[in-house]
């Protein structure tokens, strides 16, 4: 049993947002490839300062390397039951390694959804984004403020805007999108894991629609 699930869409779908509540209804860890990589940044590891530049750019940082950091990741025990991908897979050859090491294992993912938003509303969102320094909980200055500016809800940590918040970055980052992560959307359609989300709702109606599709994809 269990439940392997990936969340794709373009940066500012909401996925961090959604993986987050999903995580915790279901009991099961939310691994968000882009926070393992700011948490790496954050301890100084070579892994961290080589993917720095990639991410400021808001290019992807390579294969082998973000291959690498989820297989270890995914193989620890707390994922036994199974996990919220967010972020990762991006590229077409890091979906089919996921795809071998988890039949490694005997395993299979169970779903993907697609979280669909325009760019406009992905780059209207990605522009007032705040997010925990200590919990990594996201918020947005119109659309999900704090109770208390610069103050996180979940932990009382400290918000901050991630250092590829910039104009020119969101640009770039759609783009990559656009080019290396938007063909897997028919790469999981063709193998029926793919589930399509309004991401154009309130959170809260985007979340009751995942879990609607978790509970038909997990049982
Ligand atoms: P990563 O951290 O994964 O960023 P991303 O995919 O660009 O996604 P975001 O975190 O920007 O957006 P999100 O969809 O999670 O939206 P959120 O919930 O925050 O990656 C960063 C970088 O790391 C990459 O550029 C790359 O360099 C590297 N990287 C990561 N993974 C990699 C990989 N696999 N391979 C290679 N490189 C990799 O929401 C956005 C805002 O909108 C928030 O303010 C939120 O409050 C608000 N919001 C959310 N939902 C709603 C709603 N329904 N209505 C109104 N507002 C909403
Ligand atoms: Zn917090």
């Amino acid at each position: 049993m269990g439940c392997r699930i990936v969340l794709l869409g373009m940066p500012g779908a909401g996925k961090g947002t959604q993986a987050d509540q999903l995580a915790e209804a279901l009991g099961i860890p939310h691994i968000a490839s882009g926070d393992l990589f700011r948490e790496h940044l954050h301890q100084g590891t070579e892994l961290g300062r080589l993917a720095q530049g990639y991410m400021d750019r808001g290019e992807l940082v390579p294969d082998e390397v973000t291959i690498g950091m989820i297989a270890e990741r995914i193989a620890r025990p707390d994922c036994a039951e199974g996990f919220i991908l967010d972020g990762f897979p991006r590229t077409v050859a890091q979906a089919e390694a996921l795809g071998r090491l988890l039949s490694q294992n005997g395993t299979r993912l169970d779903m993907v959804a697609l979280i669909r938003v325009r760019e406009e509303v992905a780059l209207a969102r990605l522009a007032g984004r705040w997010t925990c320094r200590n919990c990594g909980a996201v918020y947005h200055t119109l659309f999900n403020p704090p109770r208390q500016a610069g103050v996180c809800d979940a932990c009382g940590g400290e918000l901050y805007q991630r250092s590829d918040e910039t104009e020119e970055a969101h640009r770039r980052r759609l783009k990559v999108y656009q080019e290396q992560t938007a063909p897997l959307v028919e790469y999981y359609r063709r193998i029926g894991l793919l589930v399509e989300i309004d991401g154009e709702q309130s959170i809260d109606d985007v979340q009751a629609d995942l879990r609607a599709t978790v509970e038909t994809a997990c049982g």
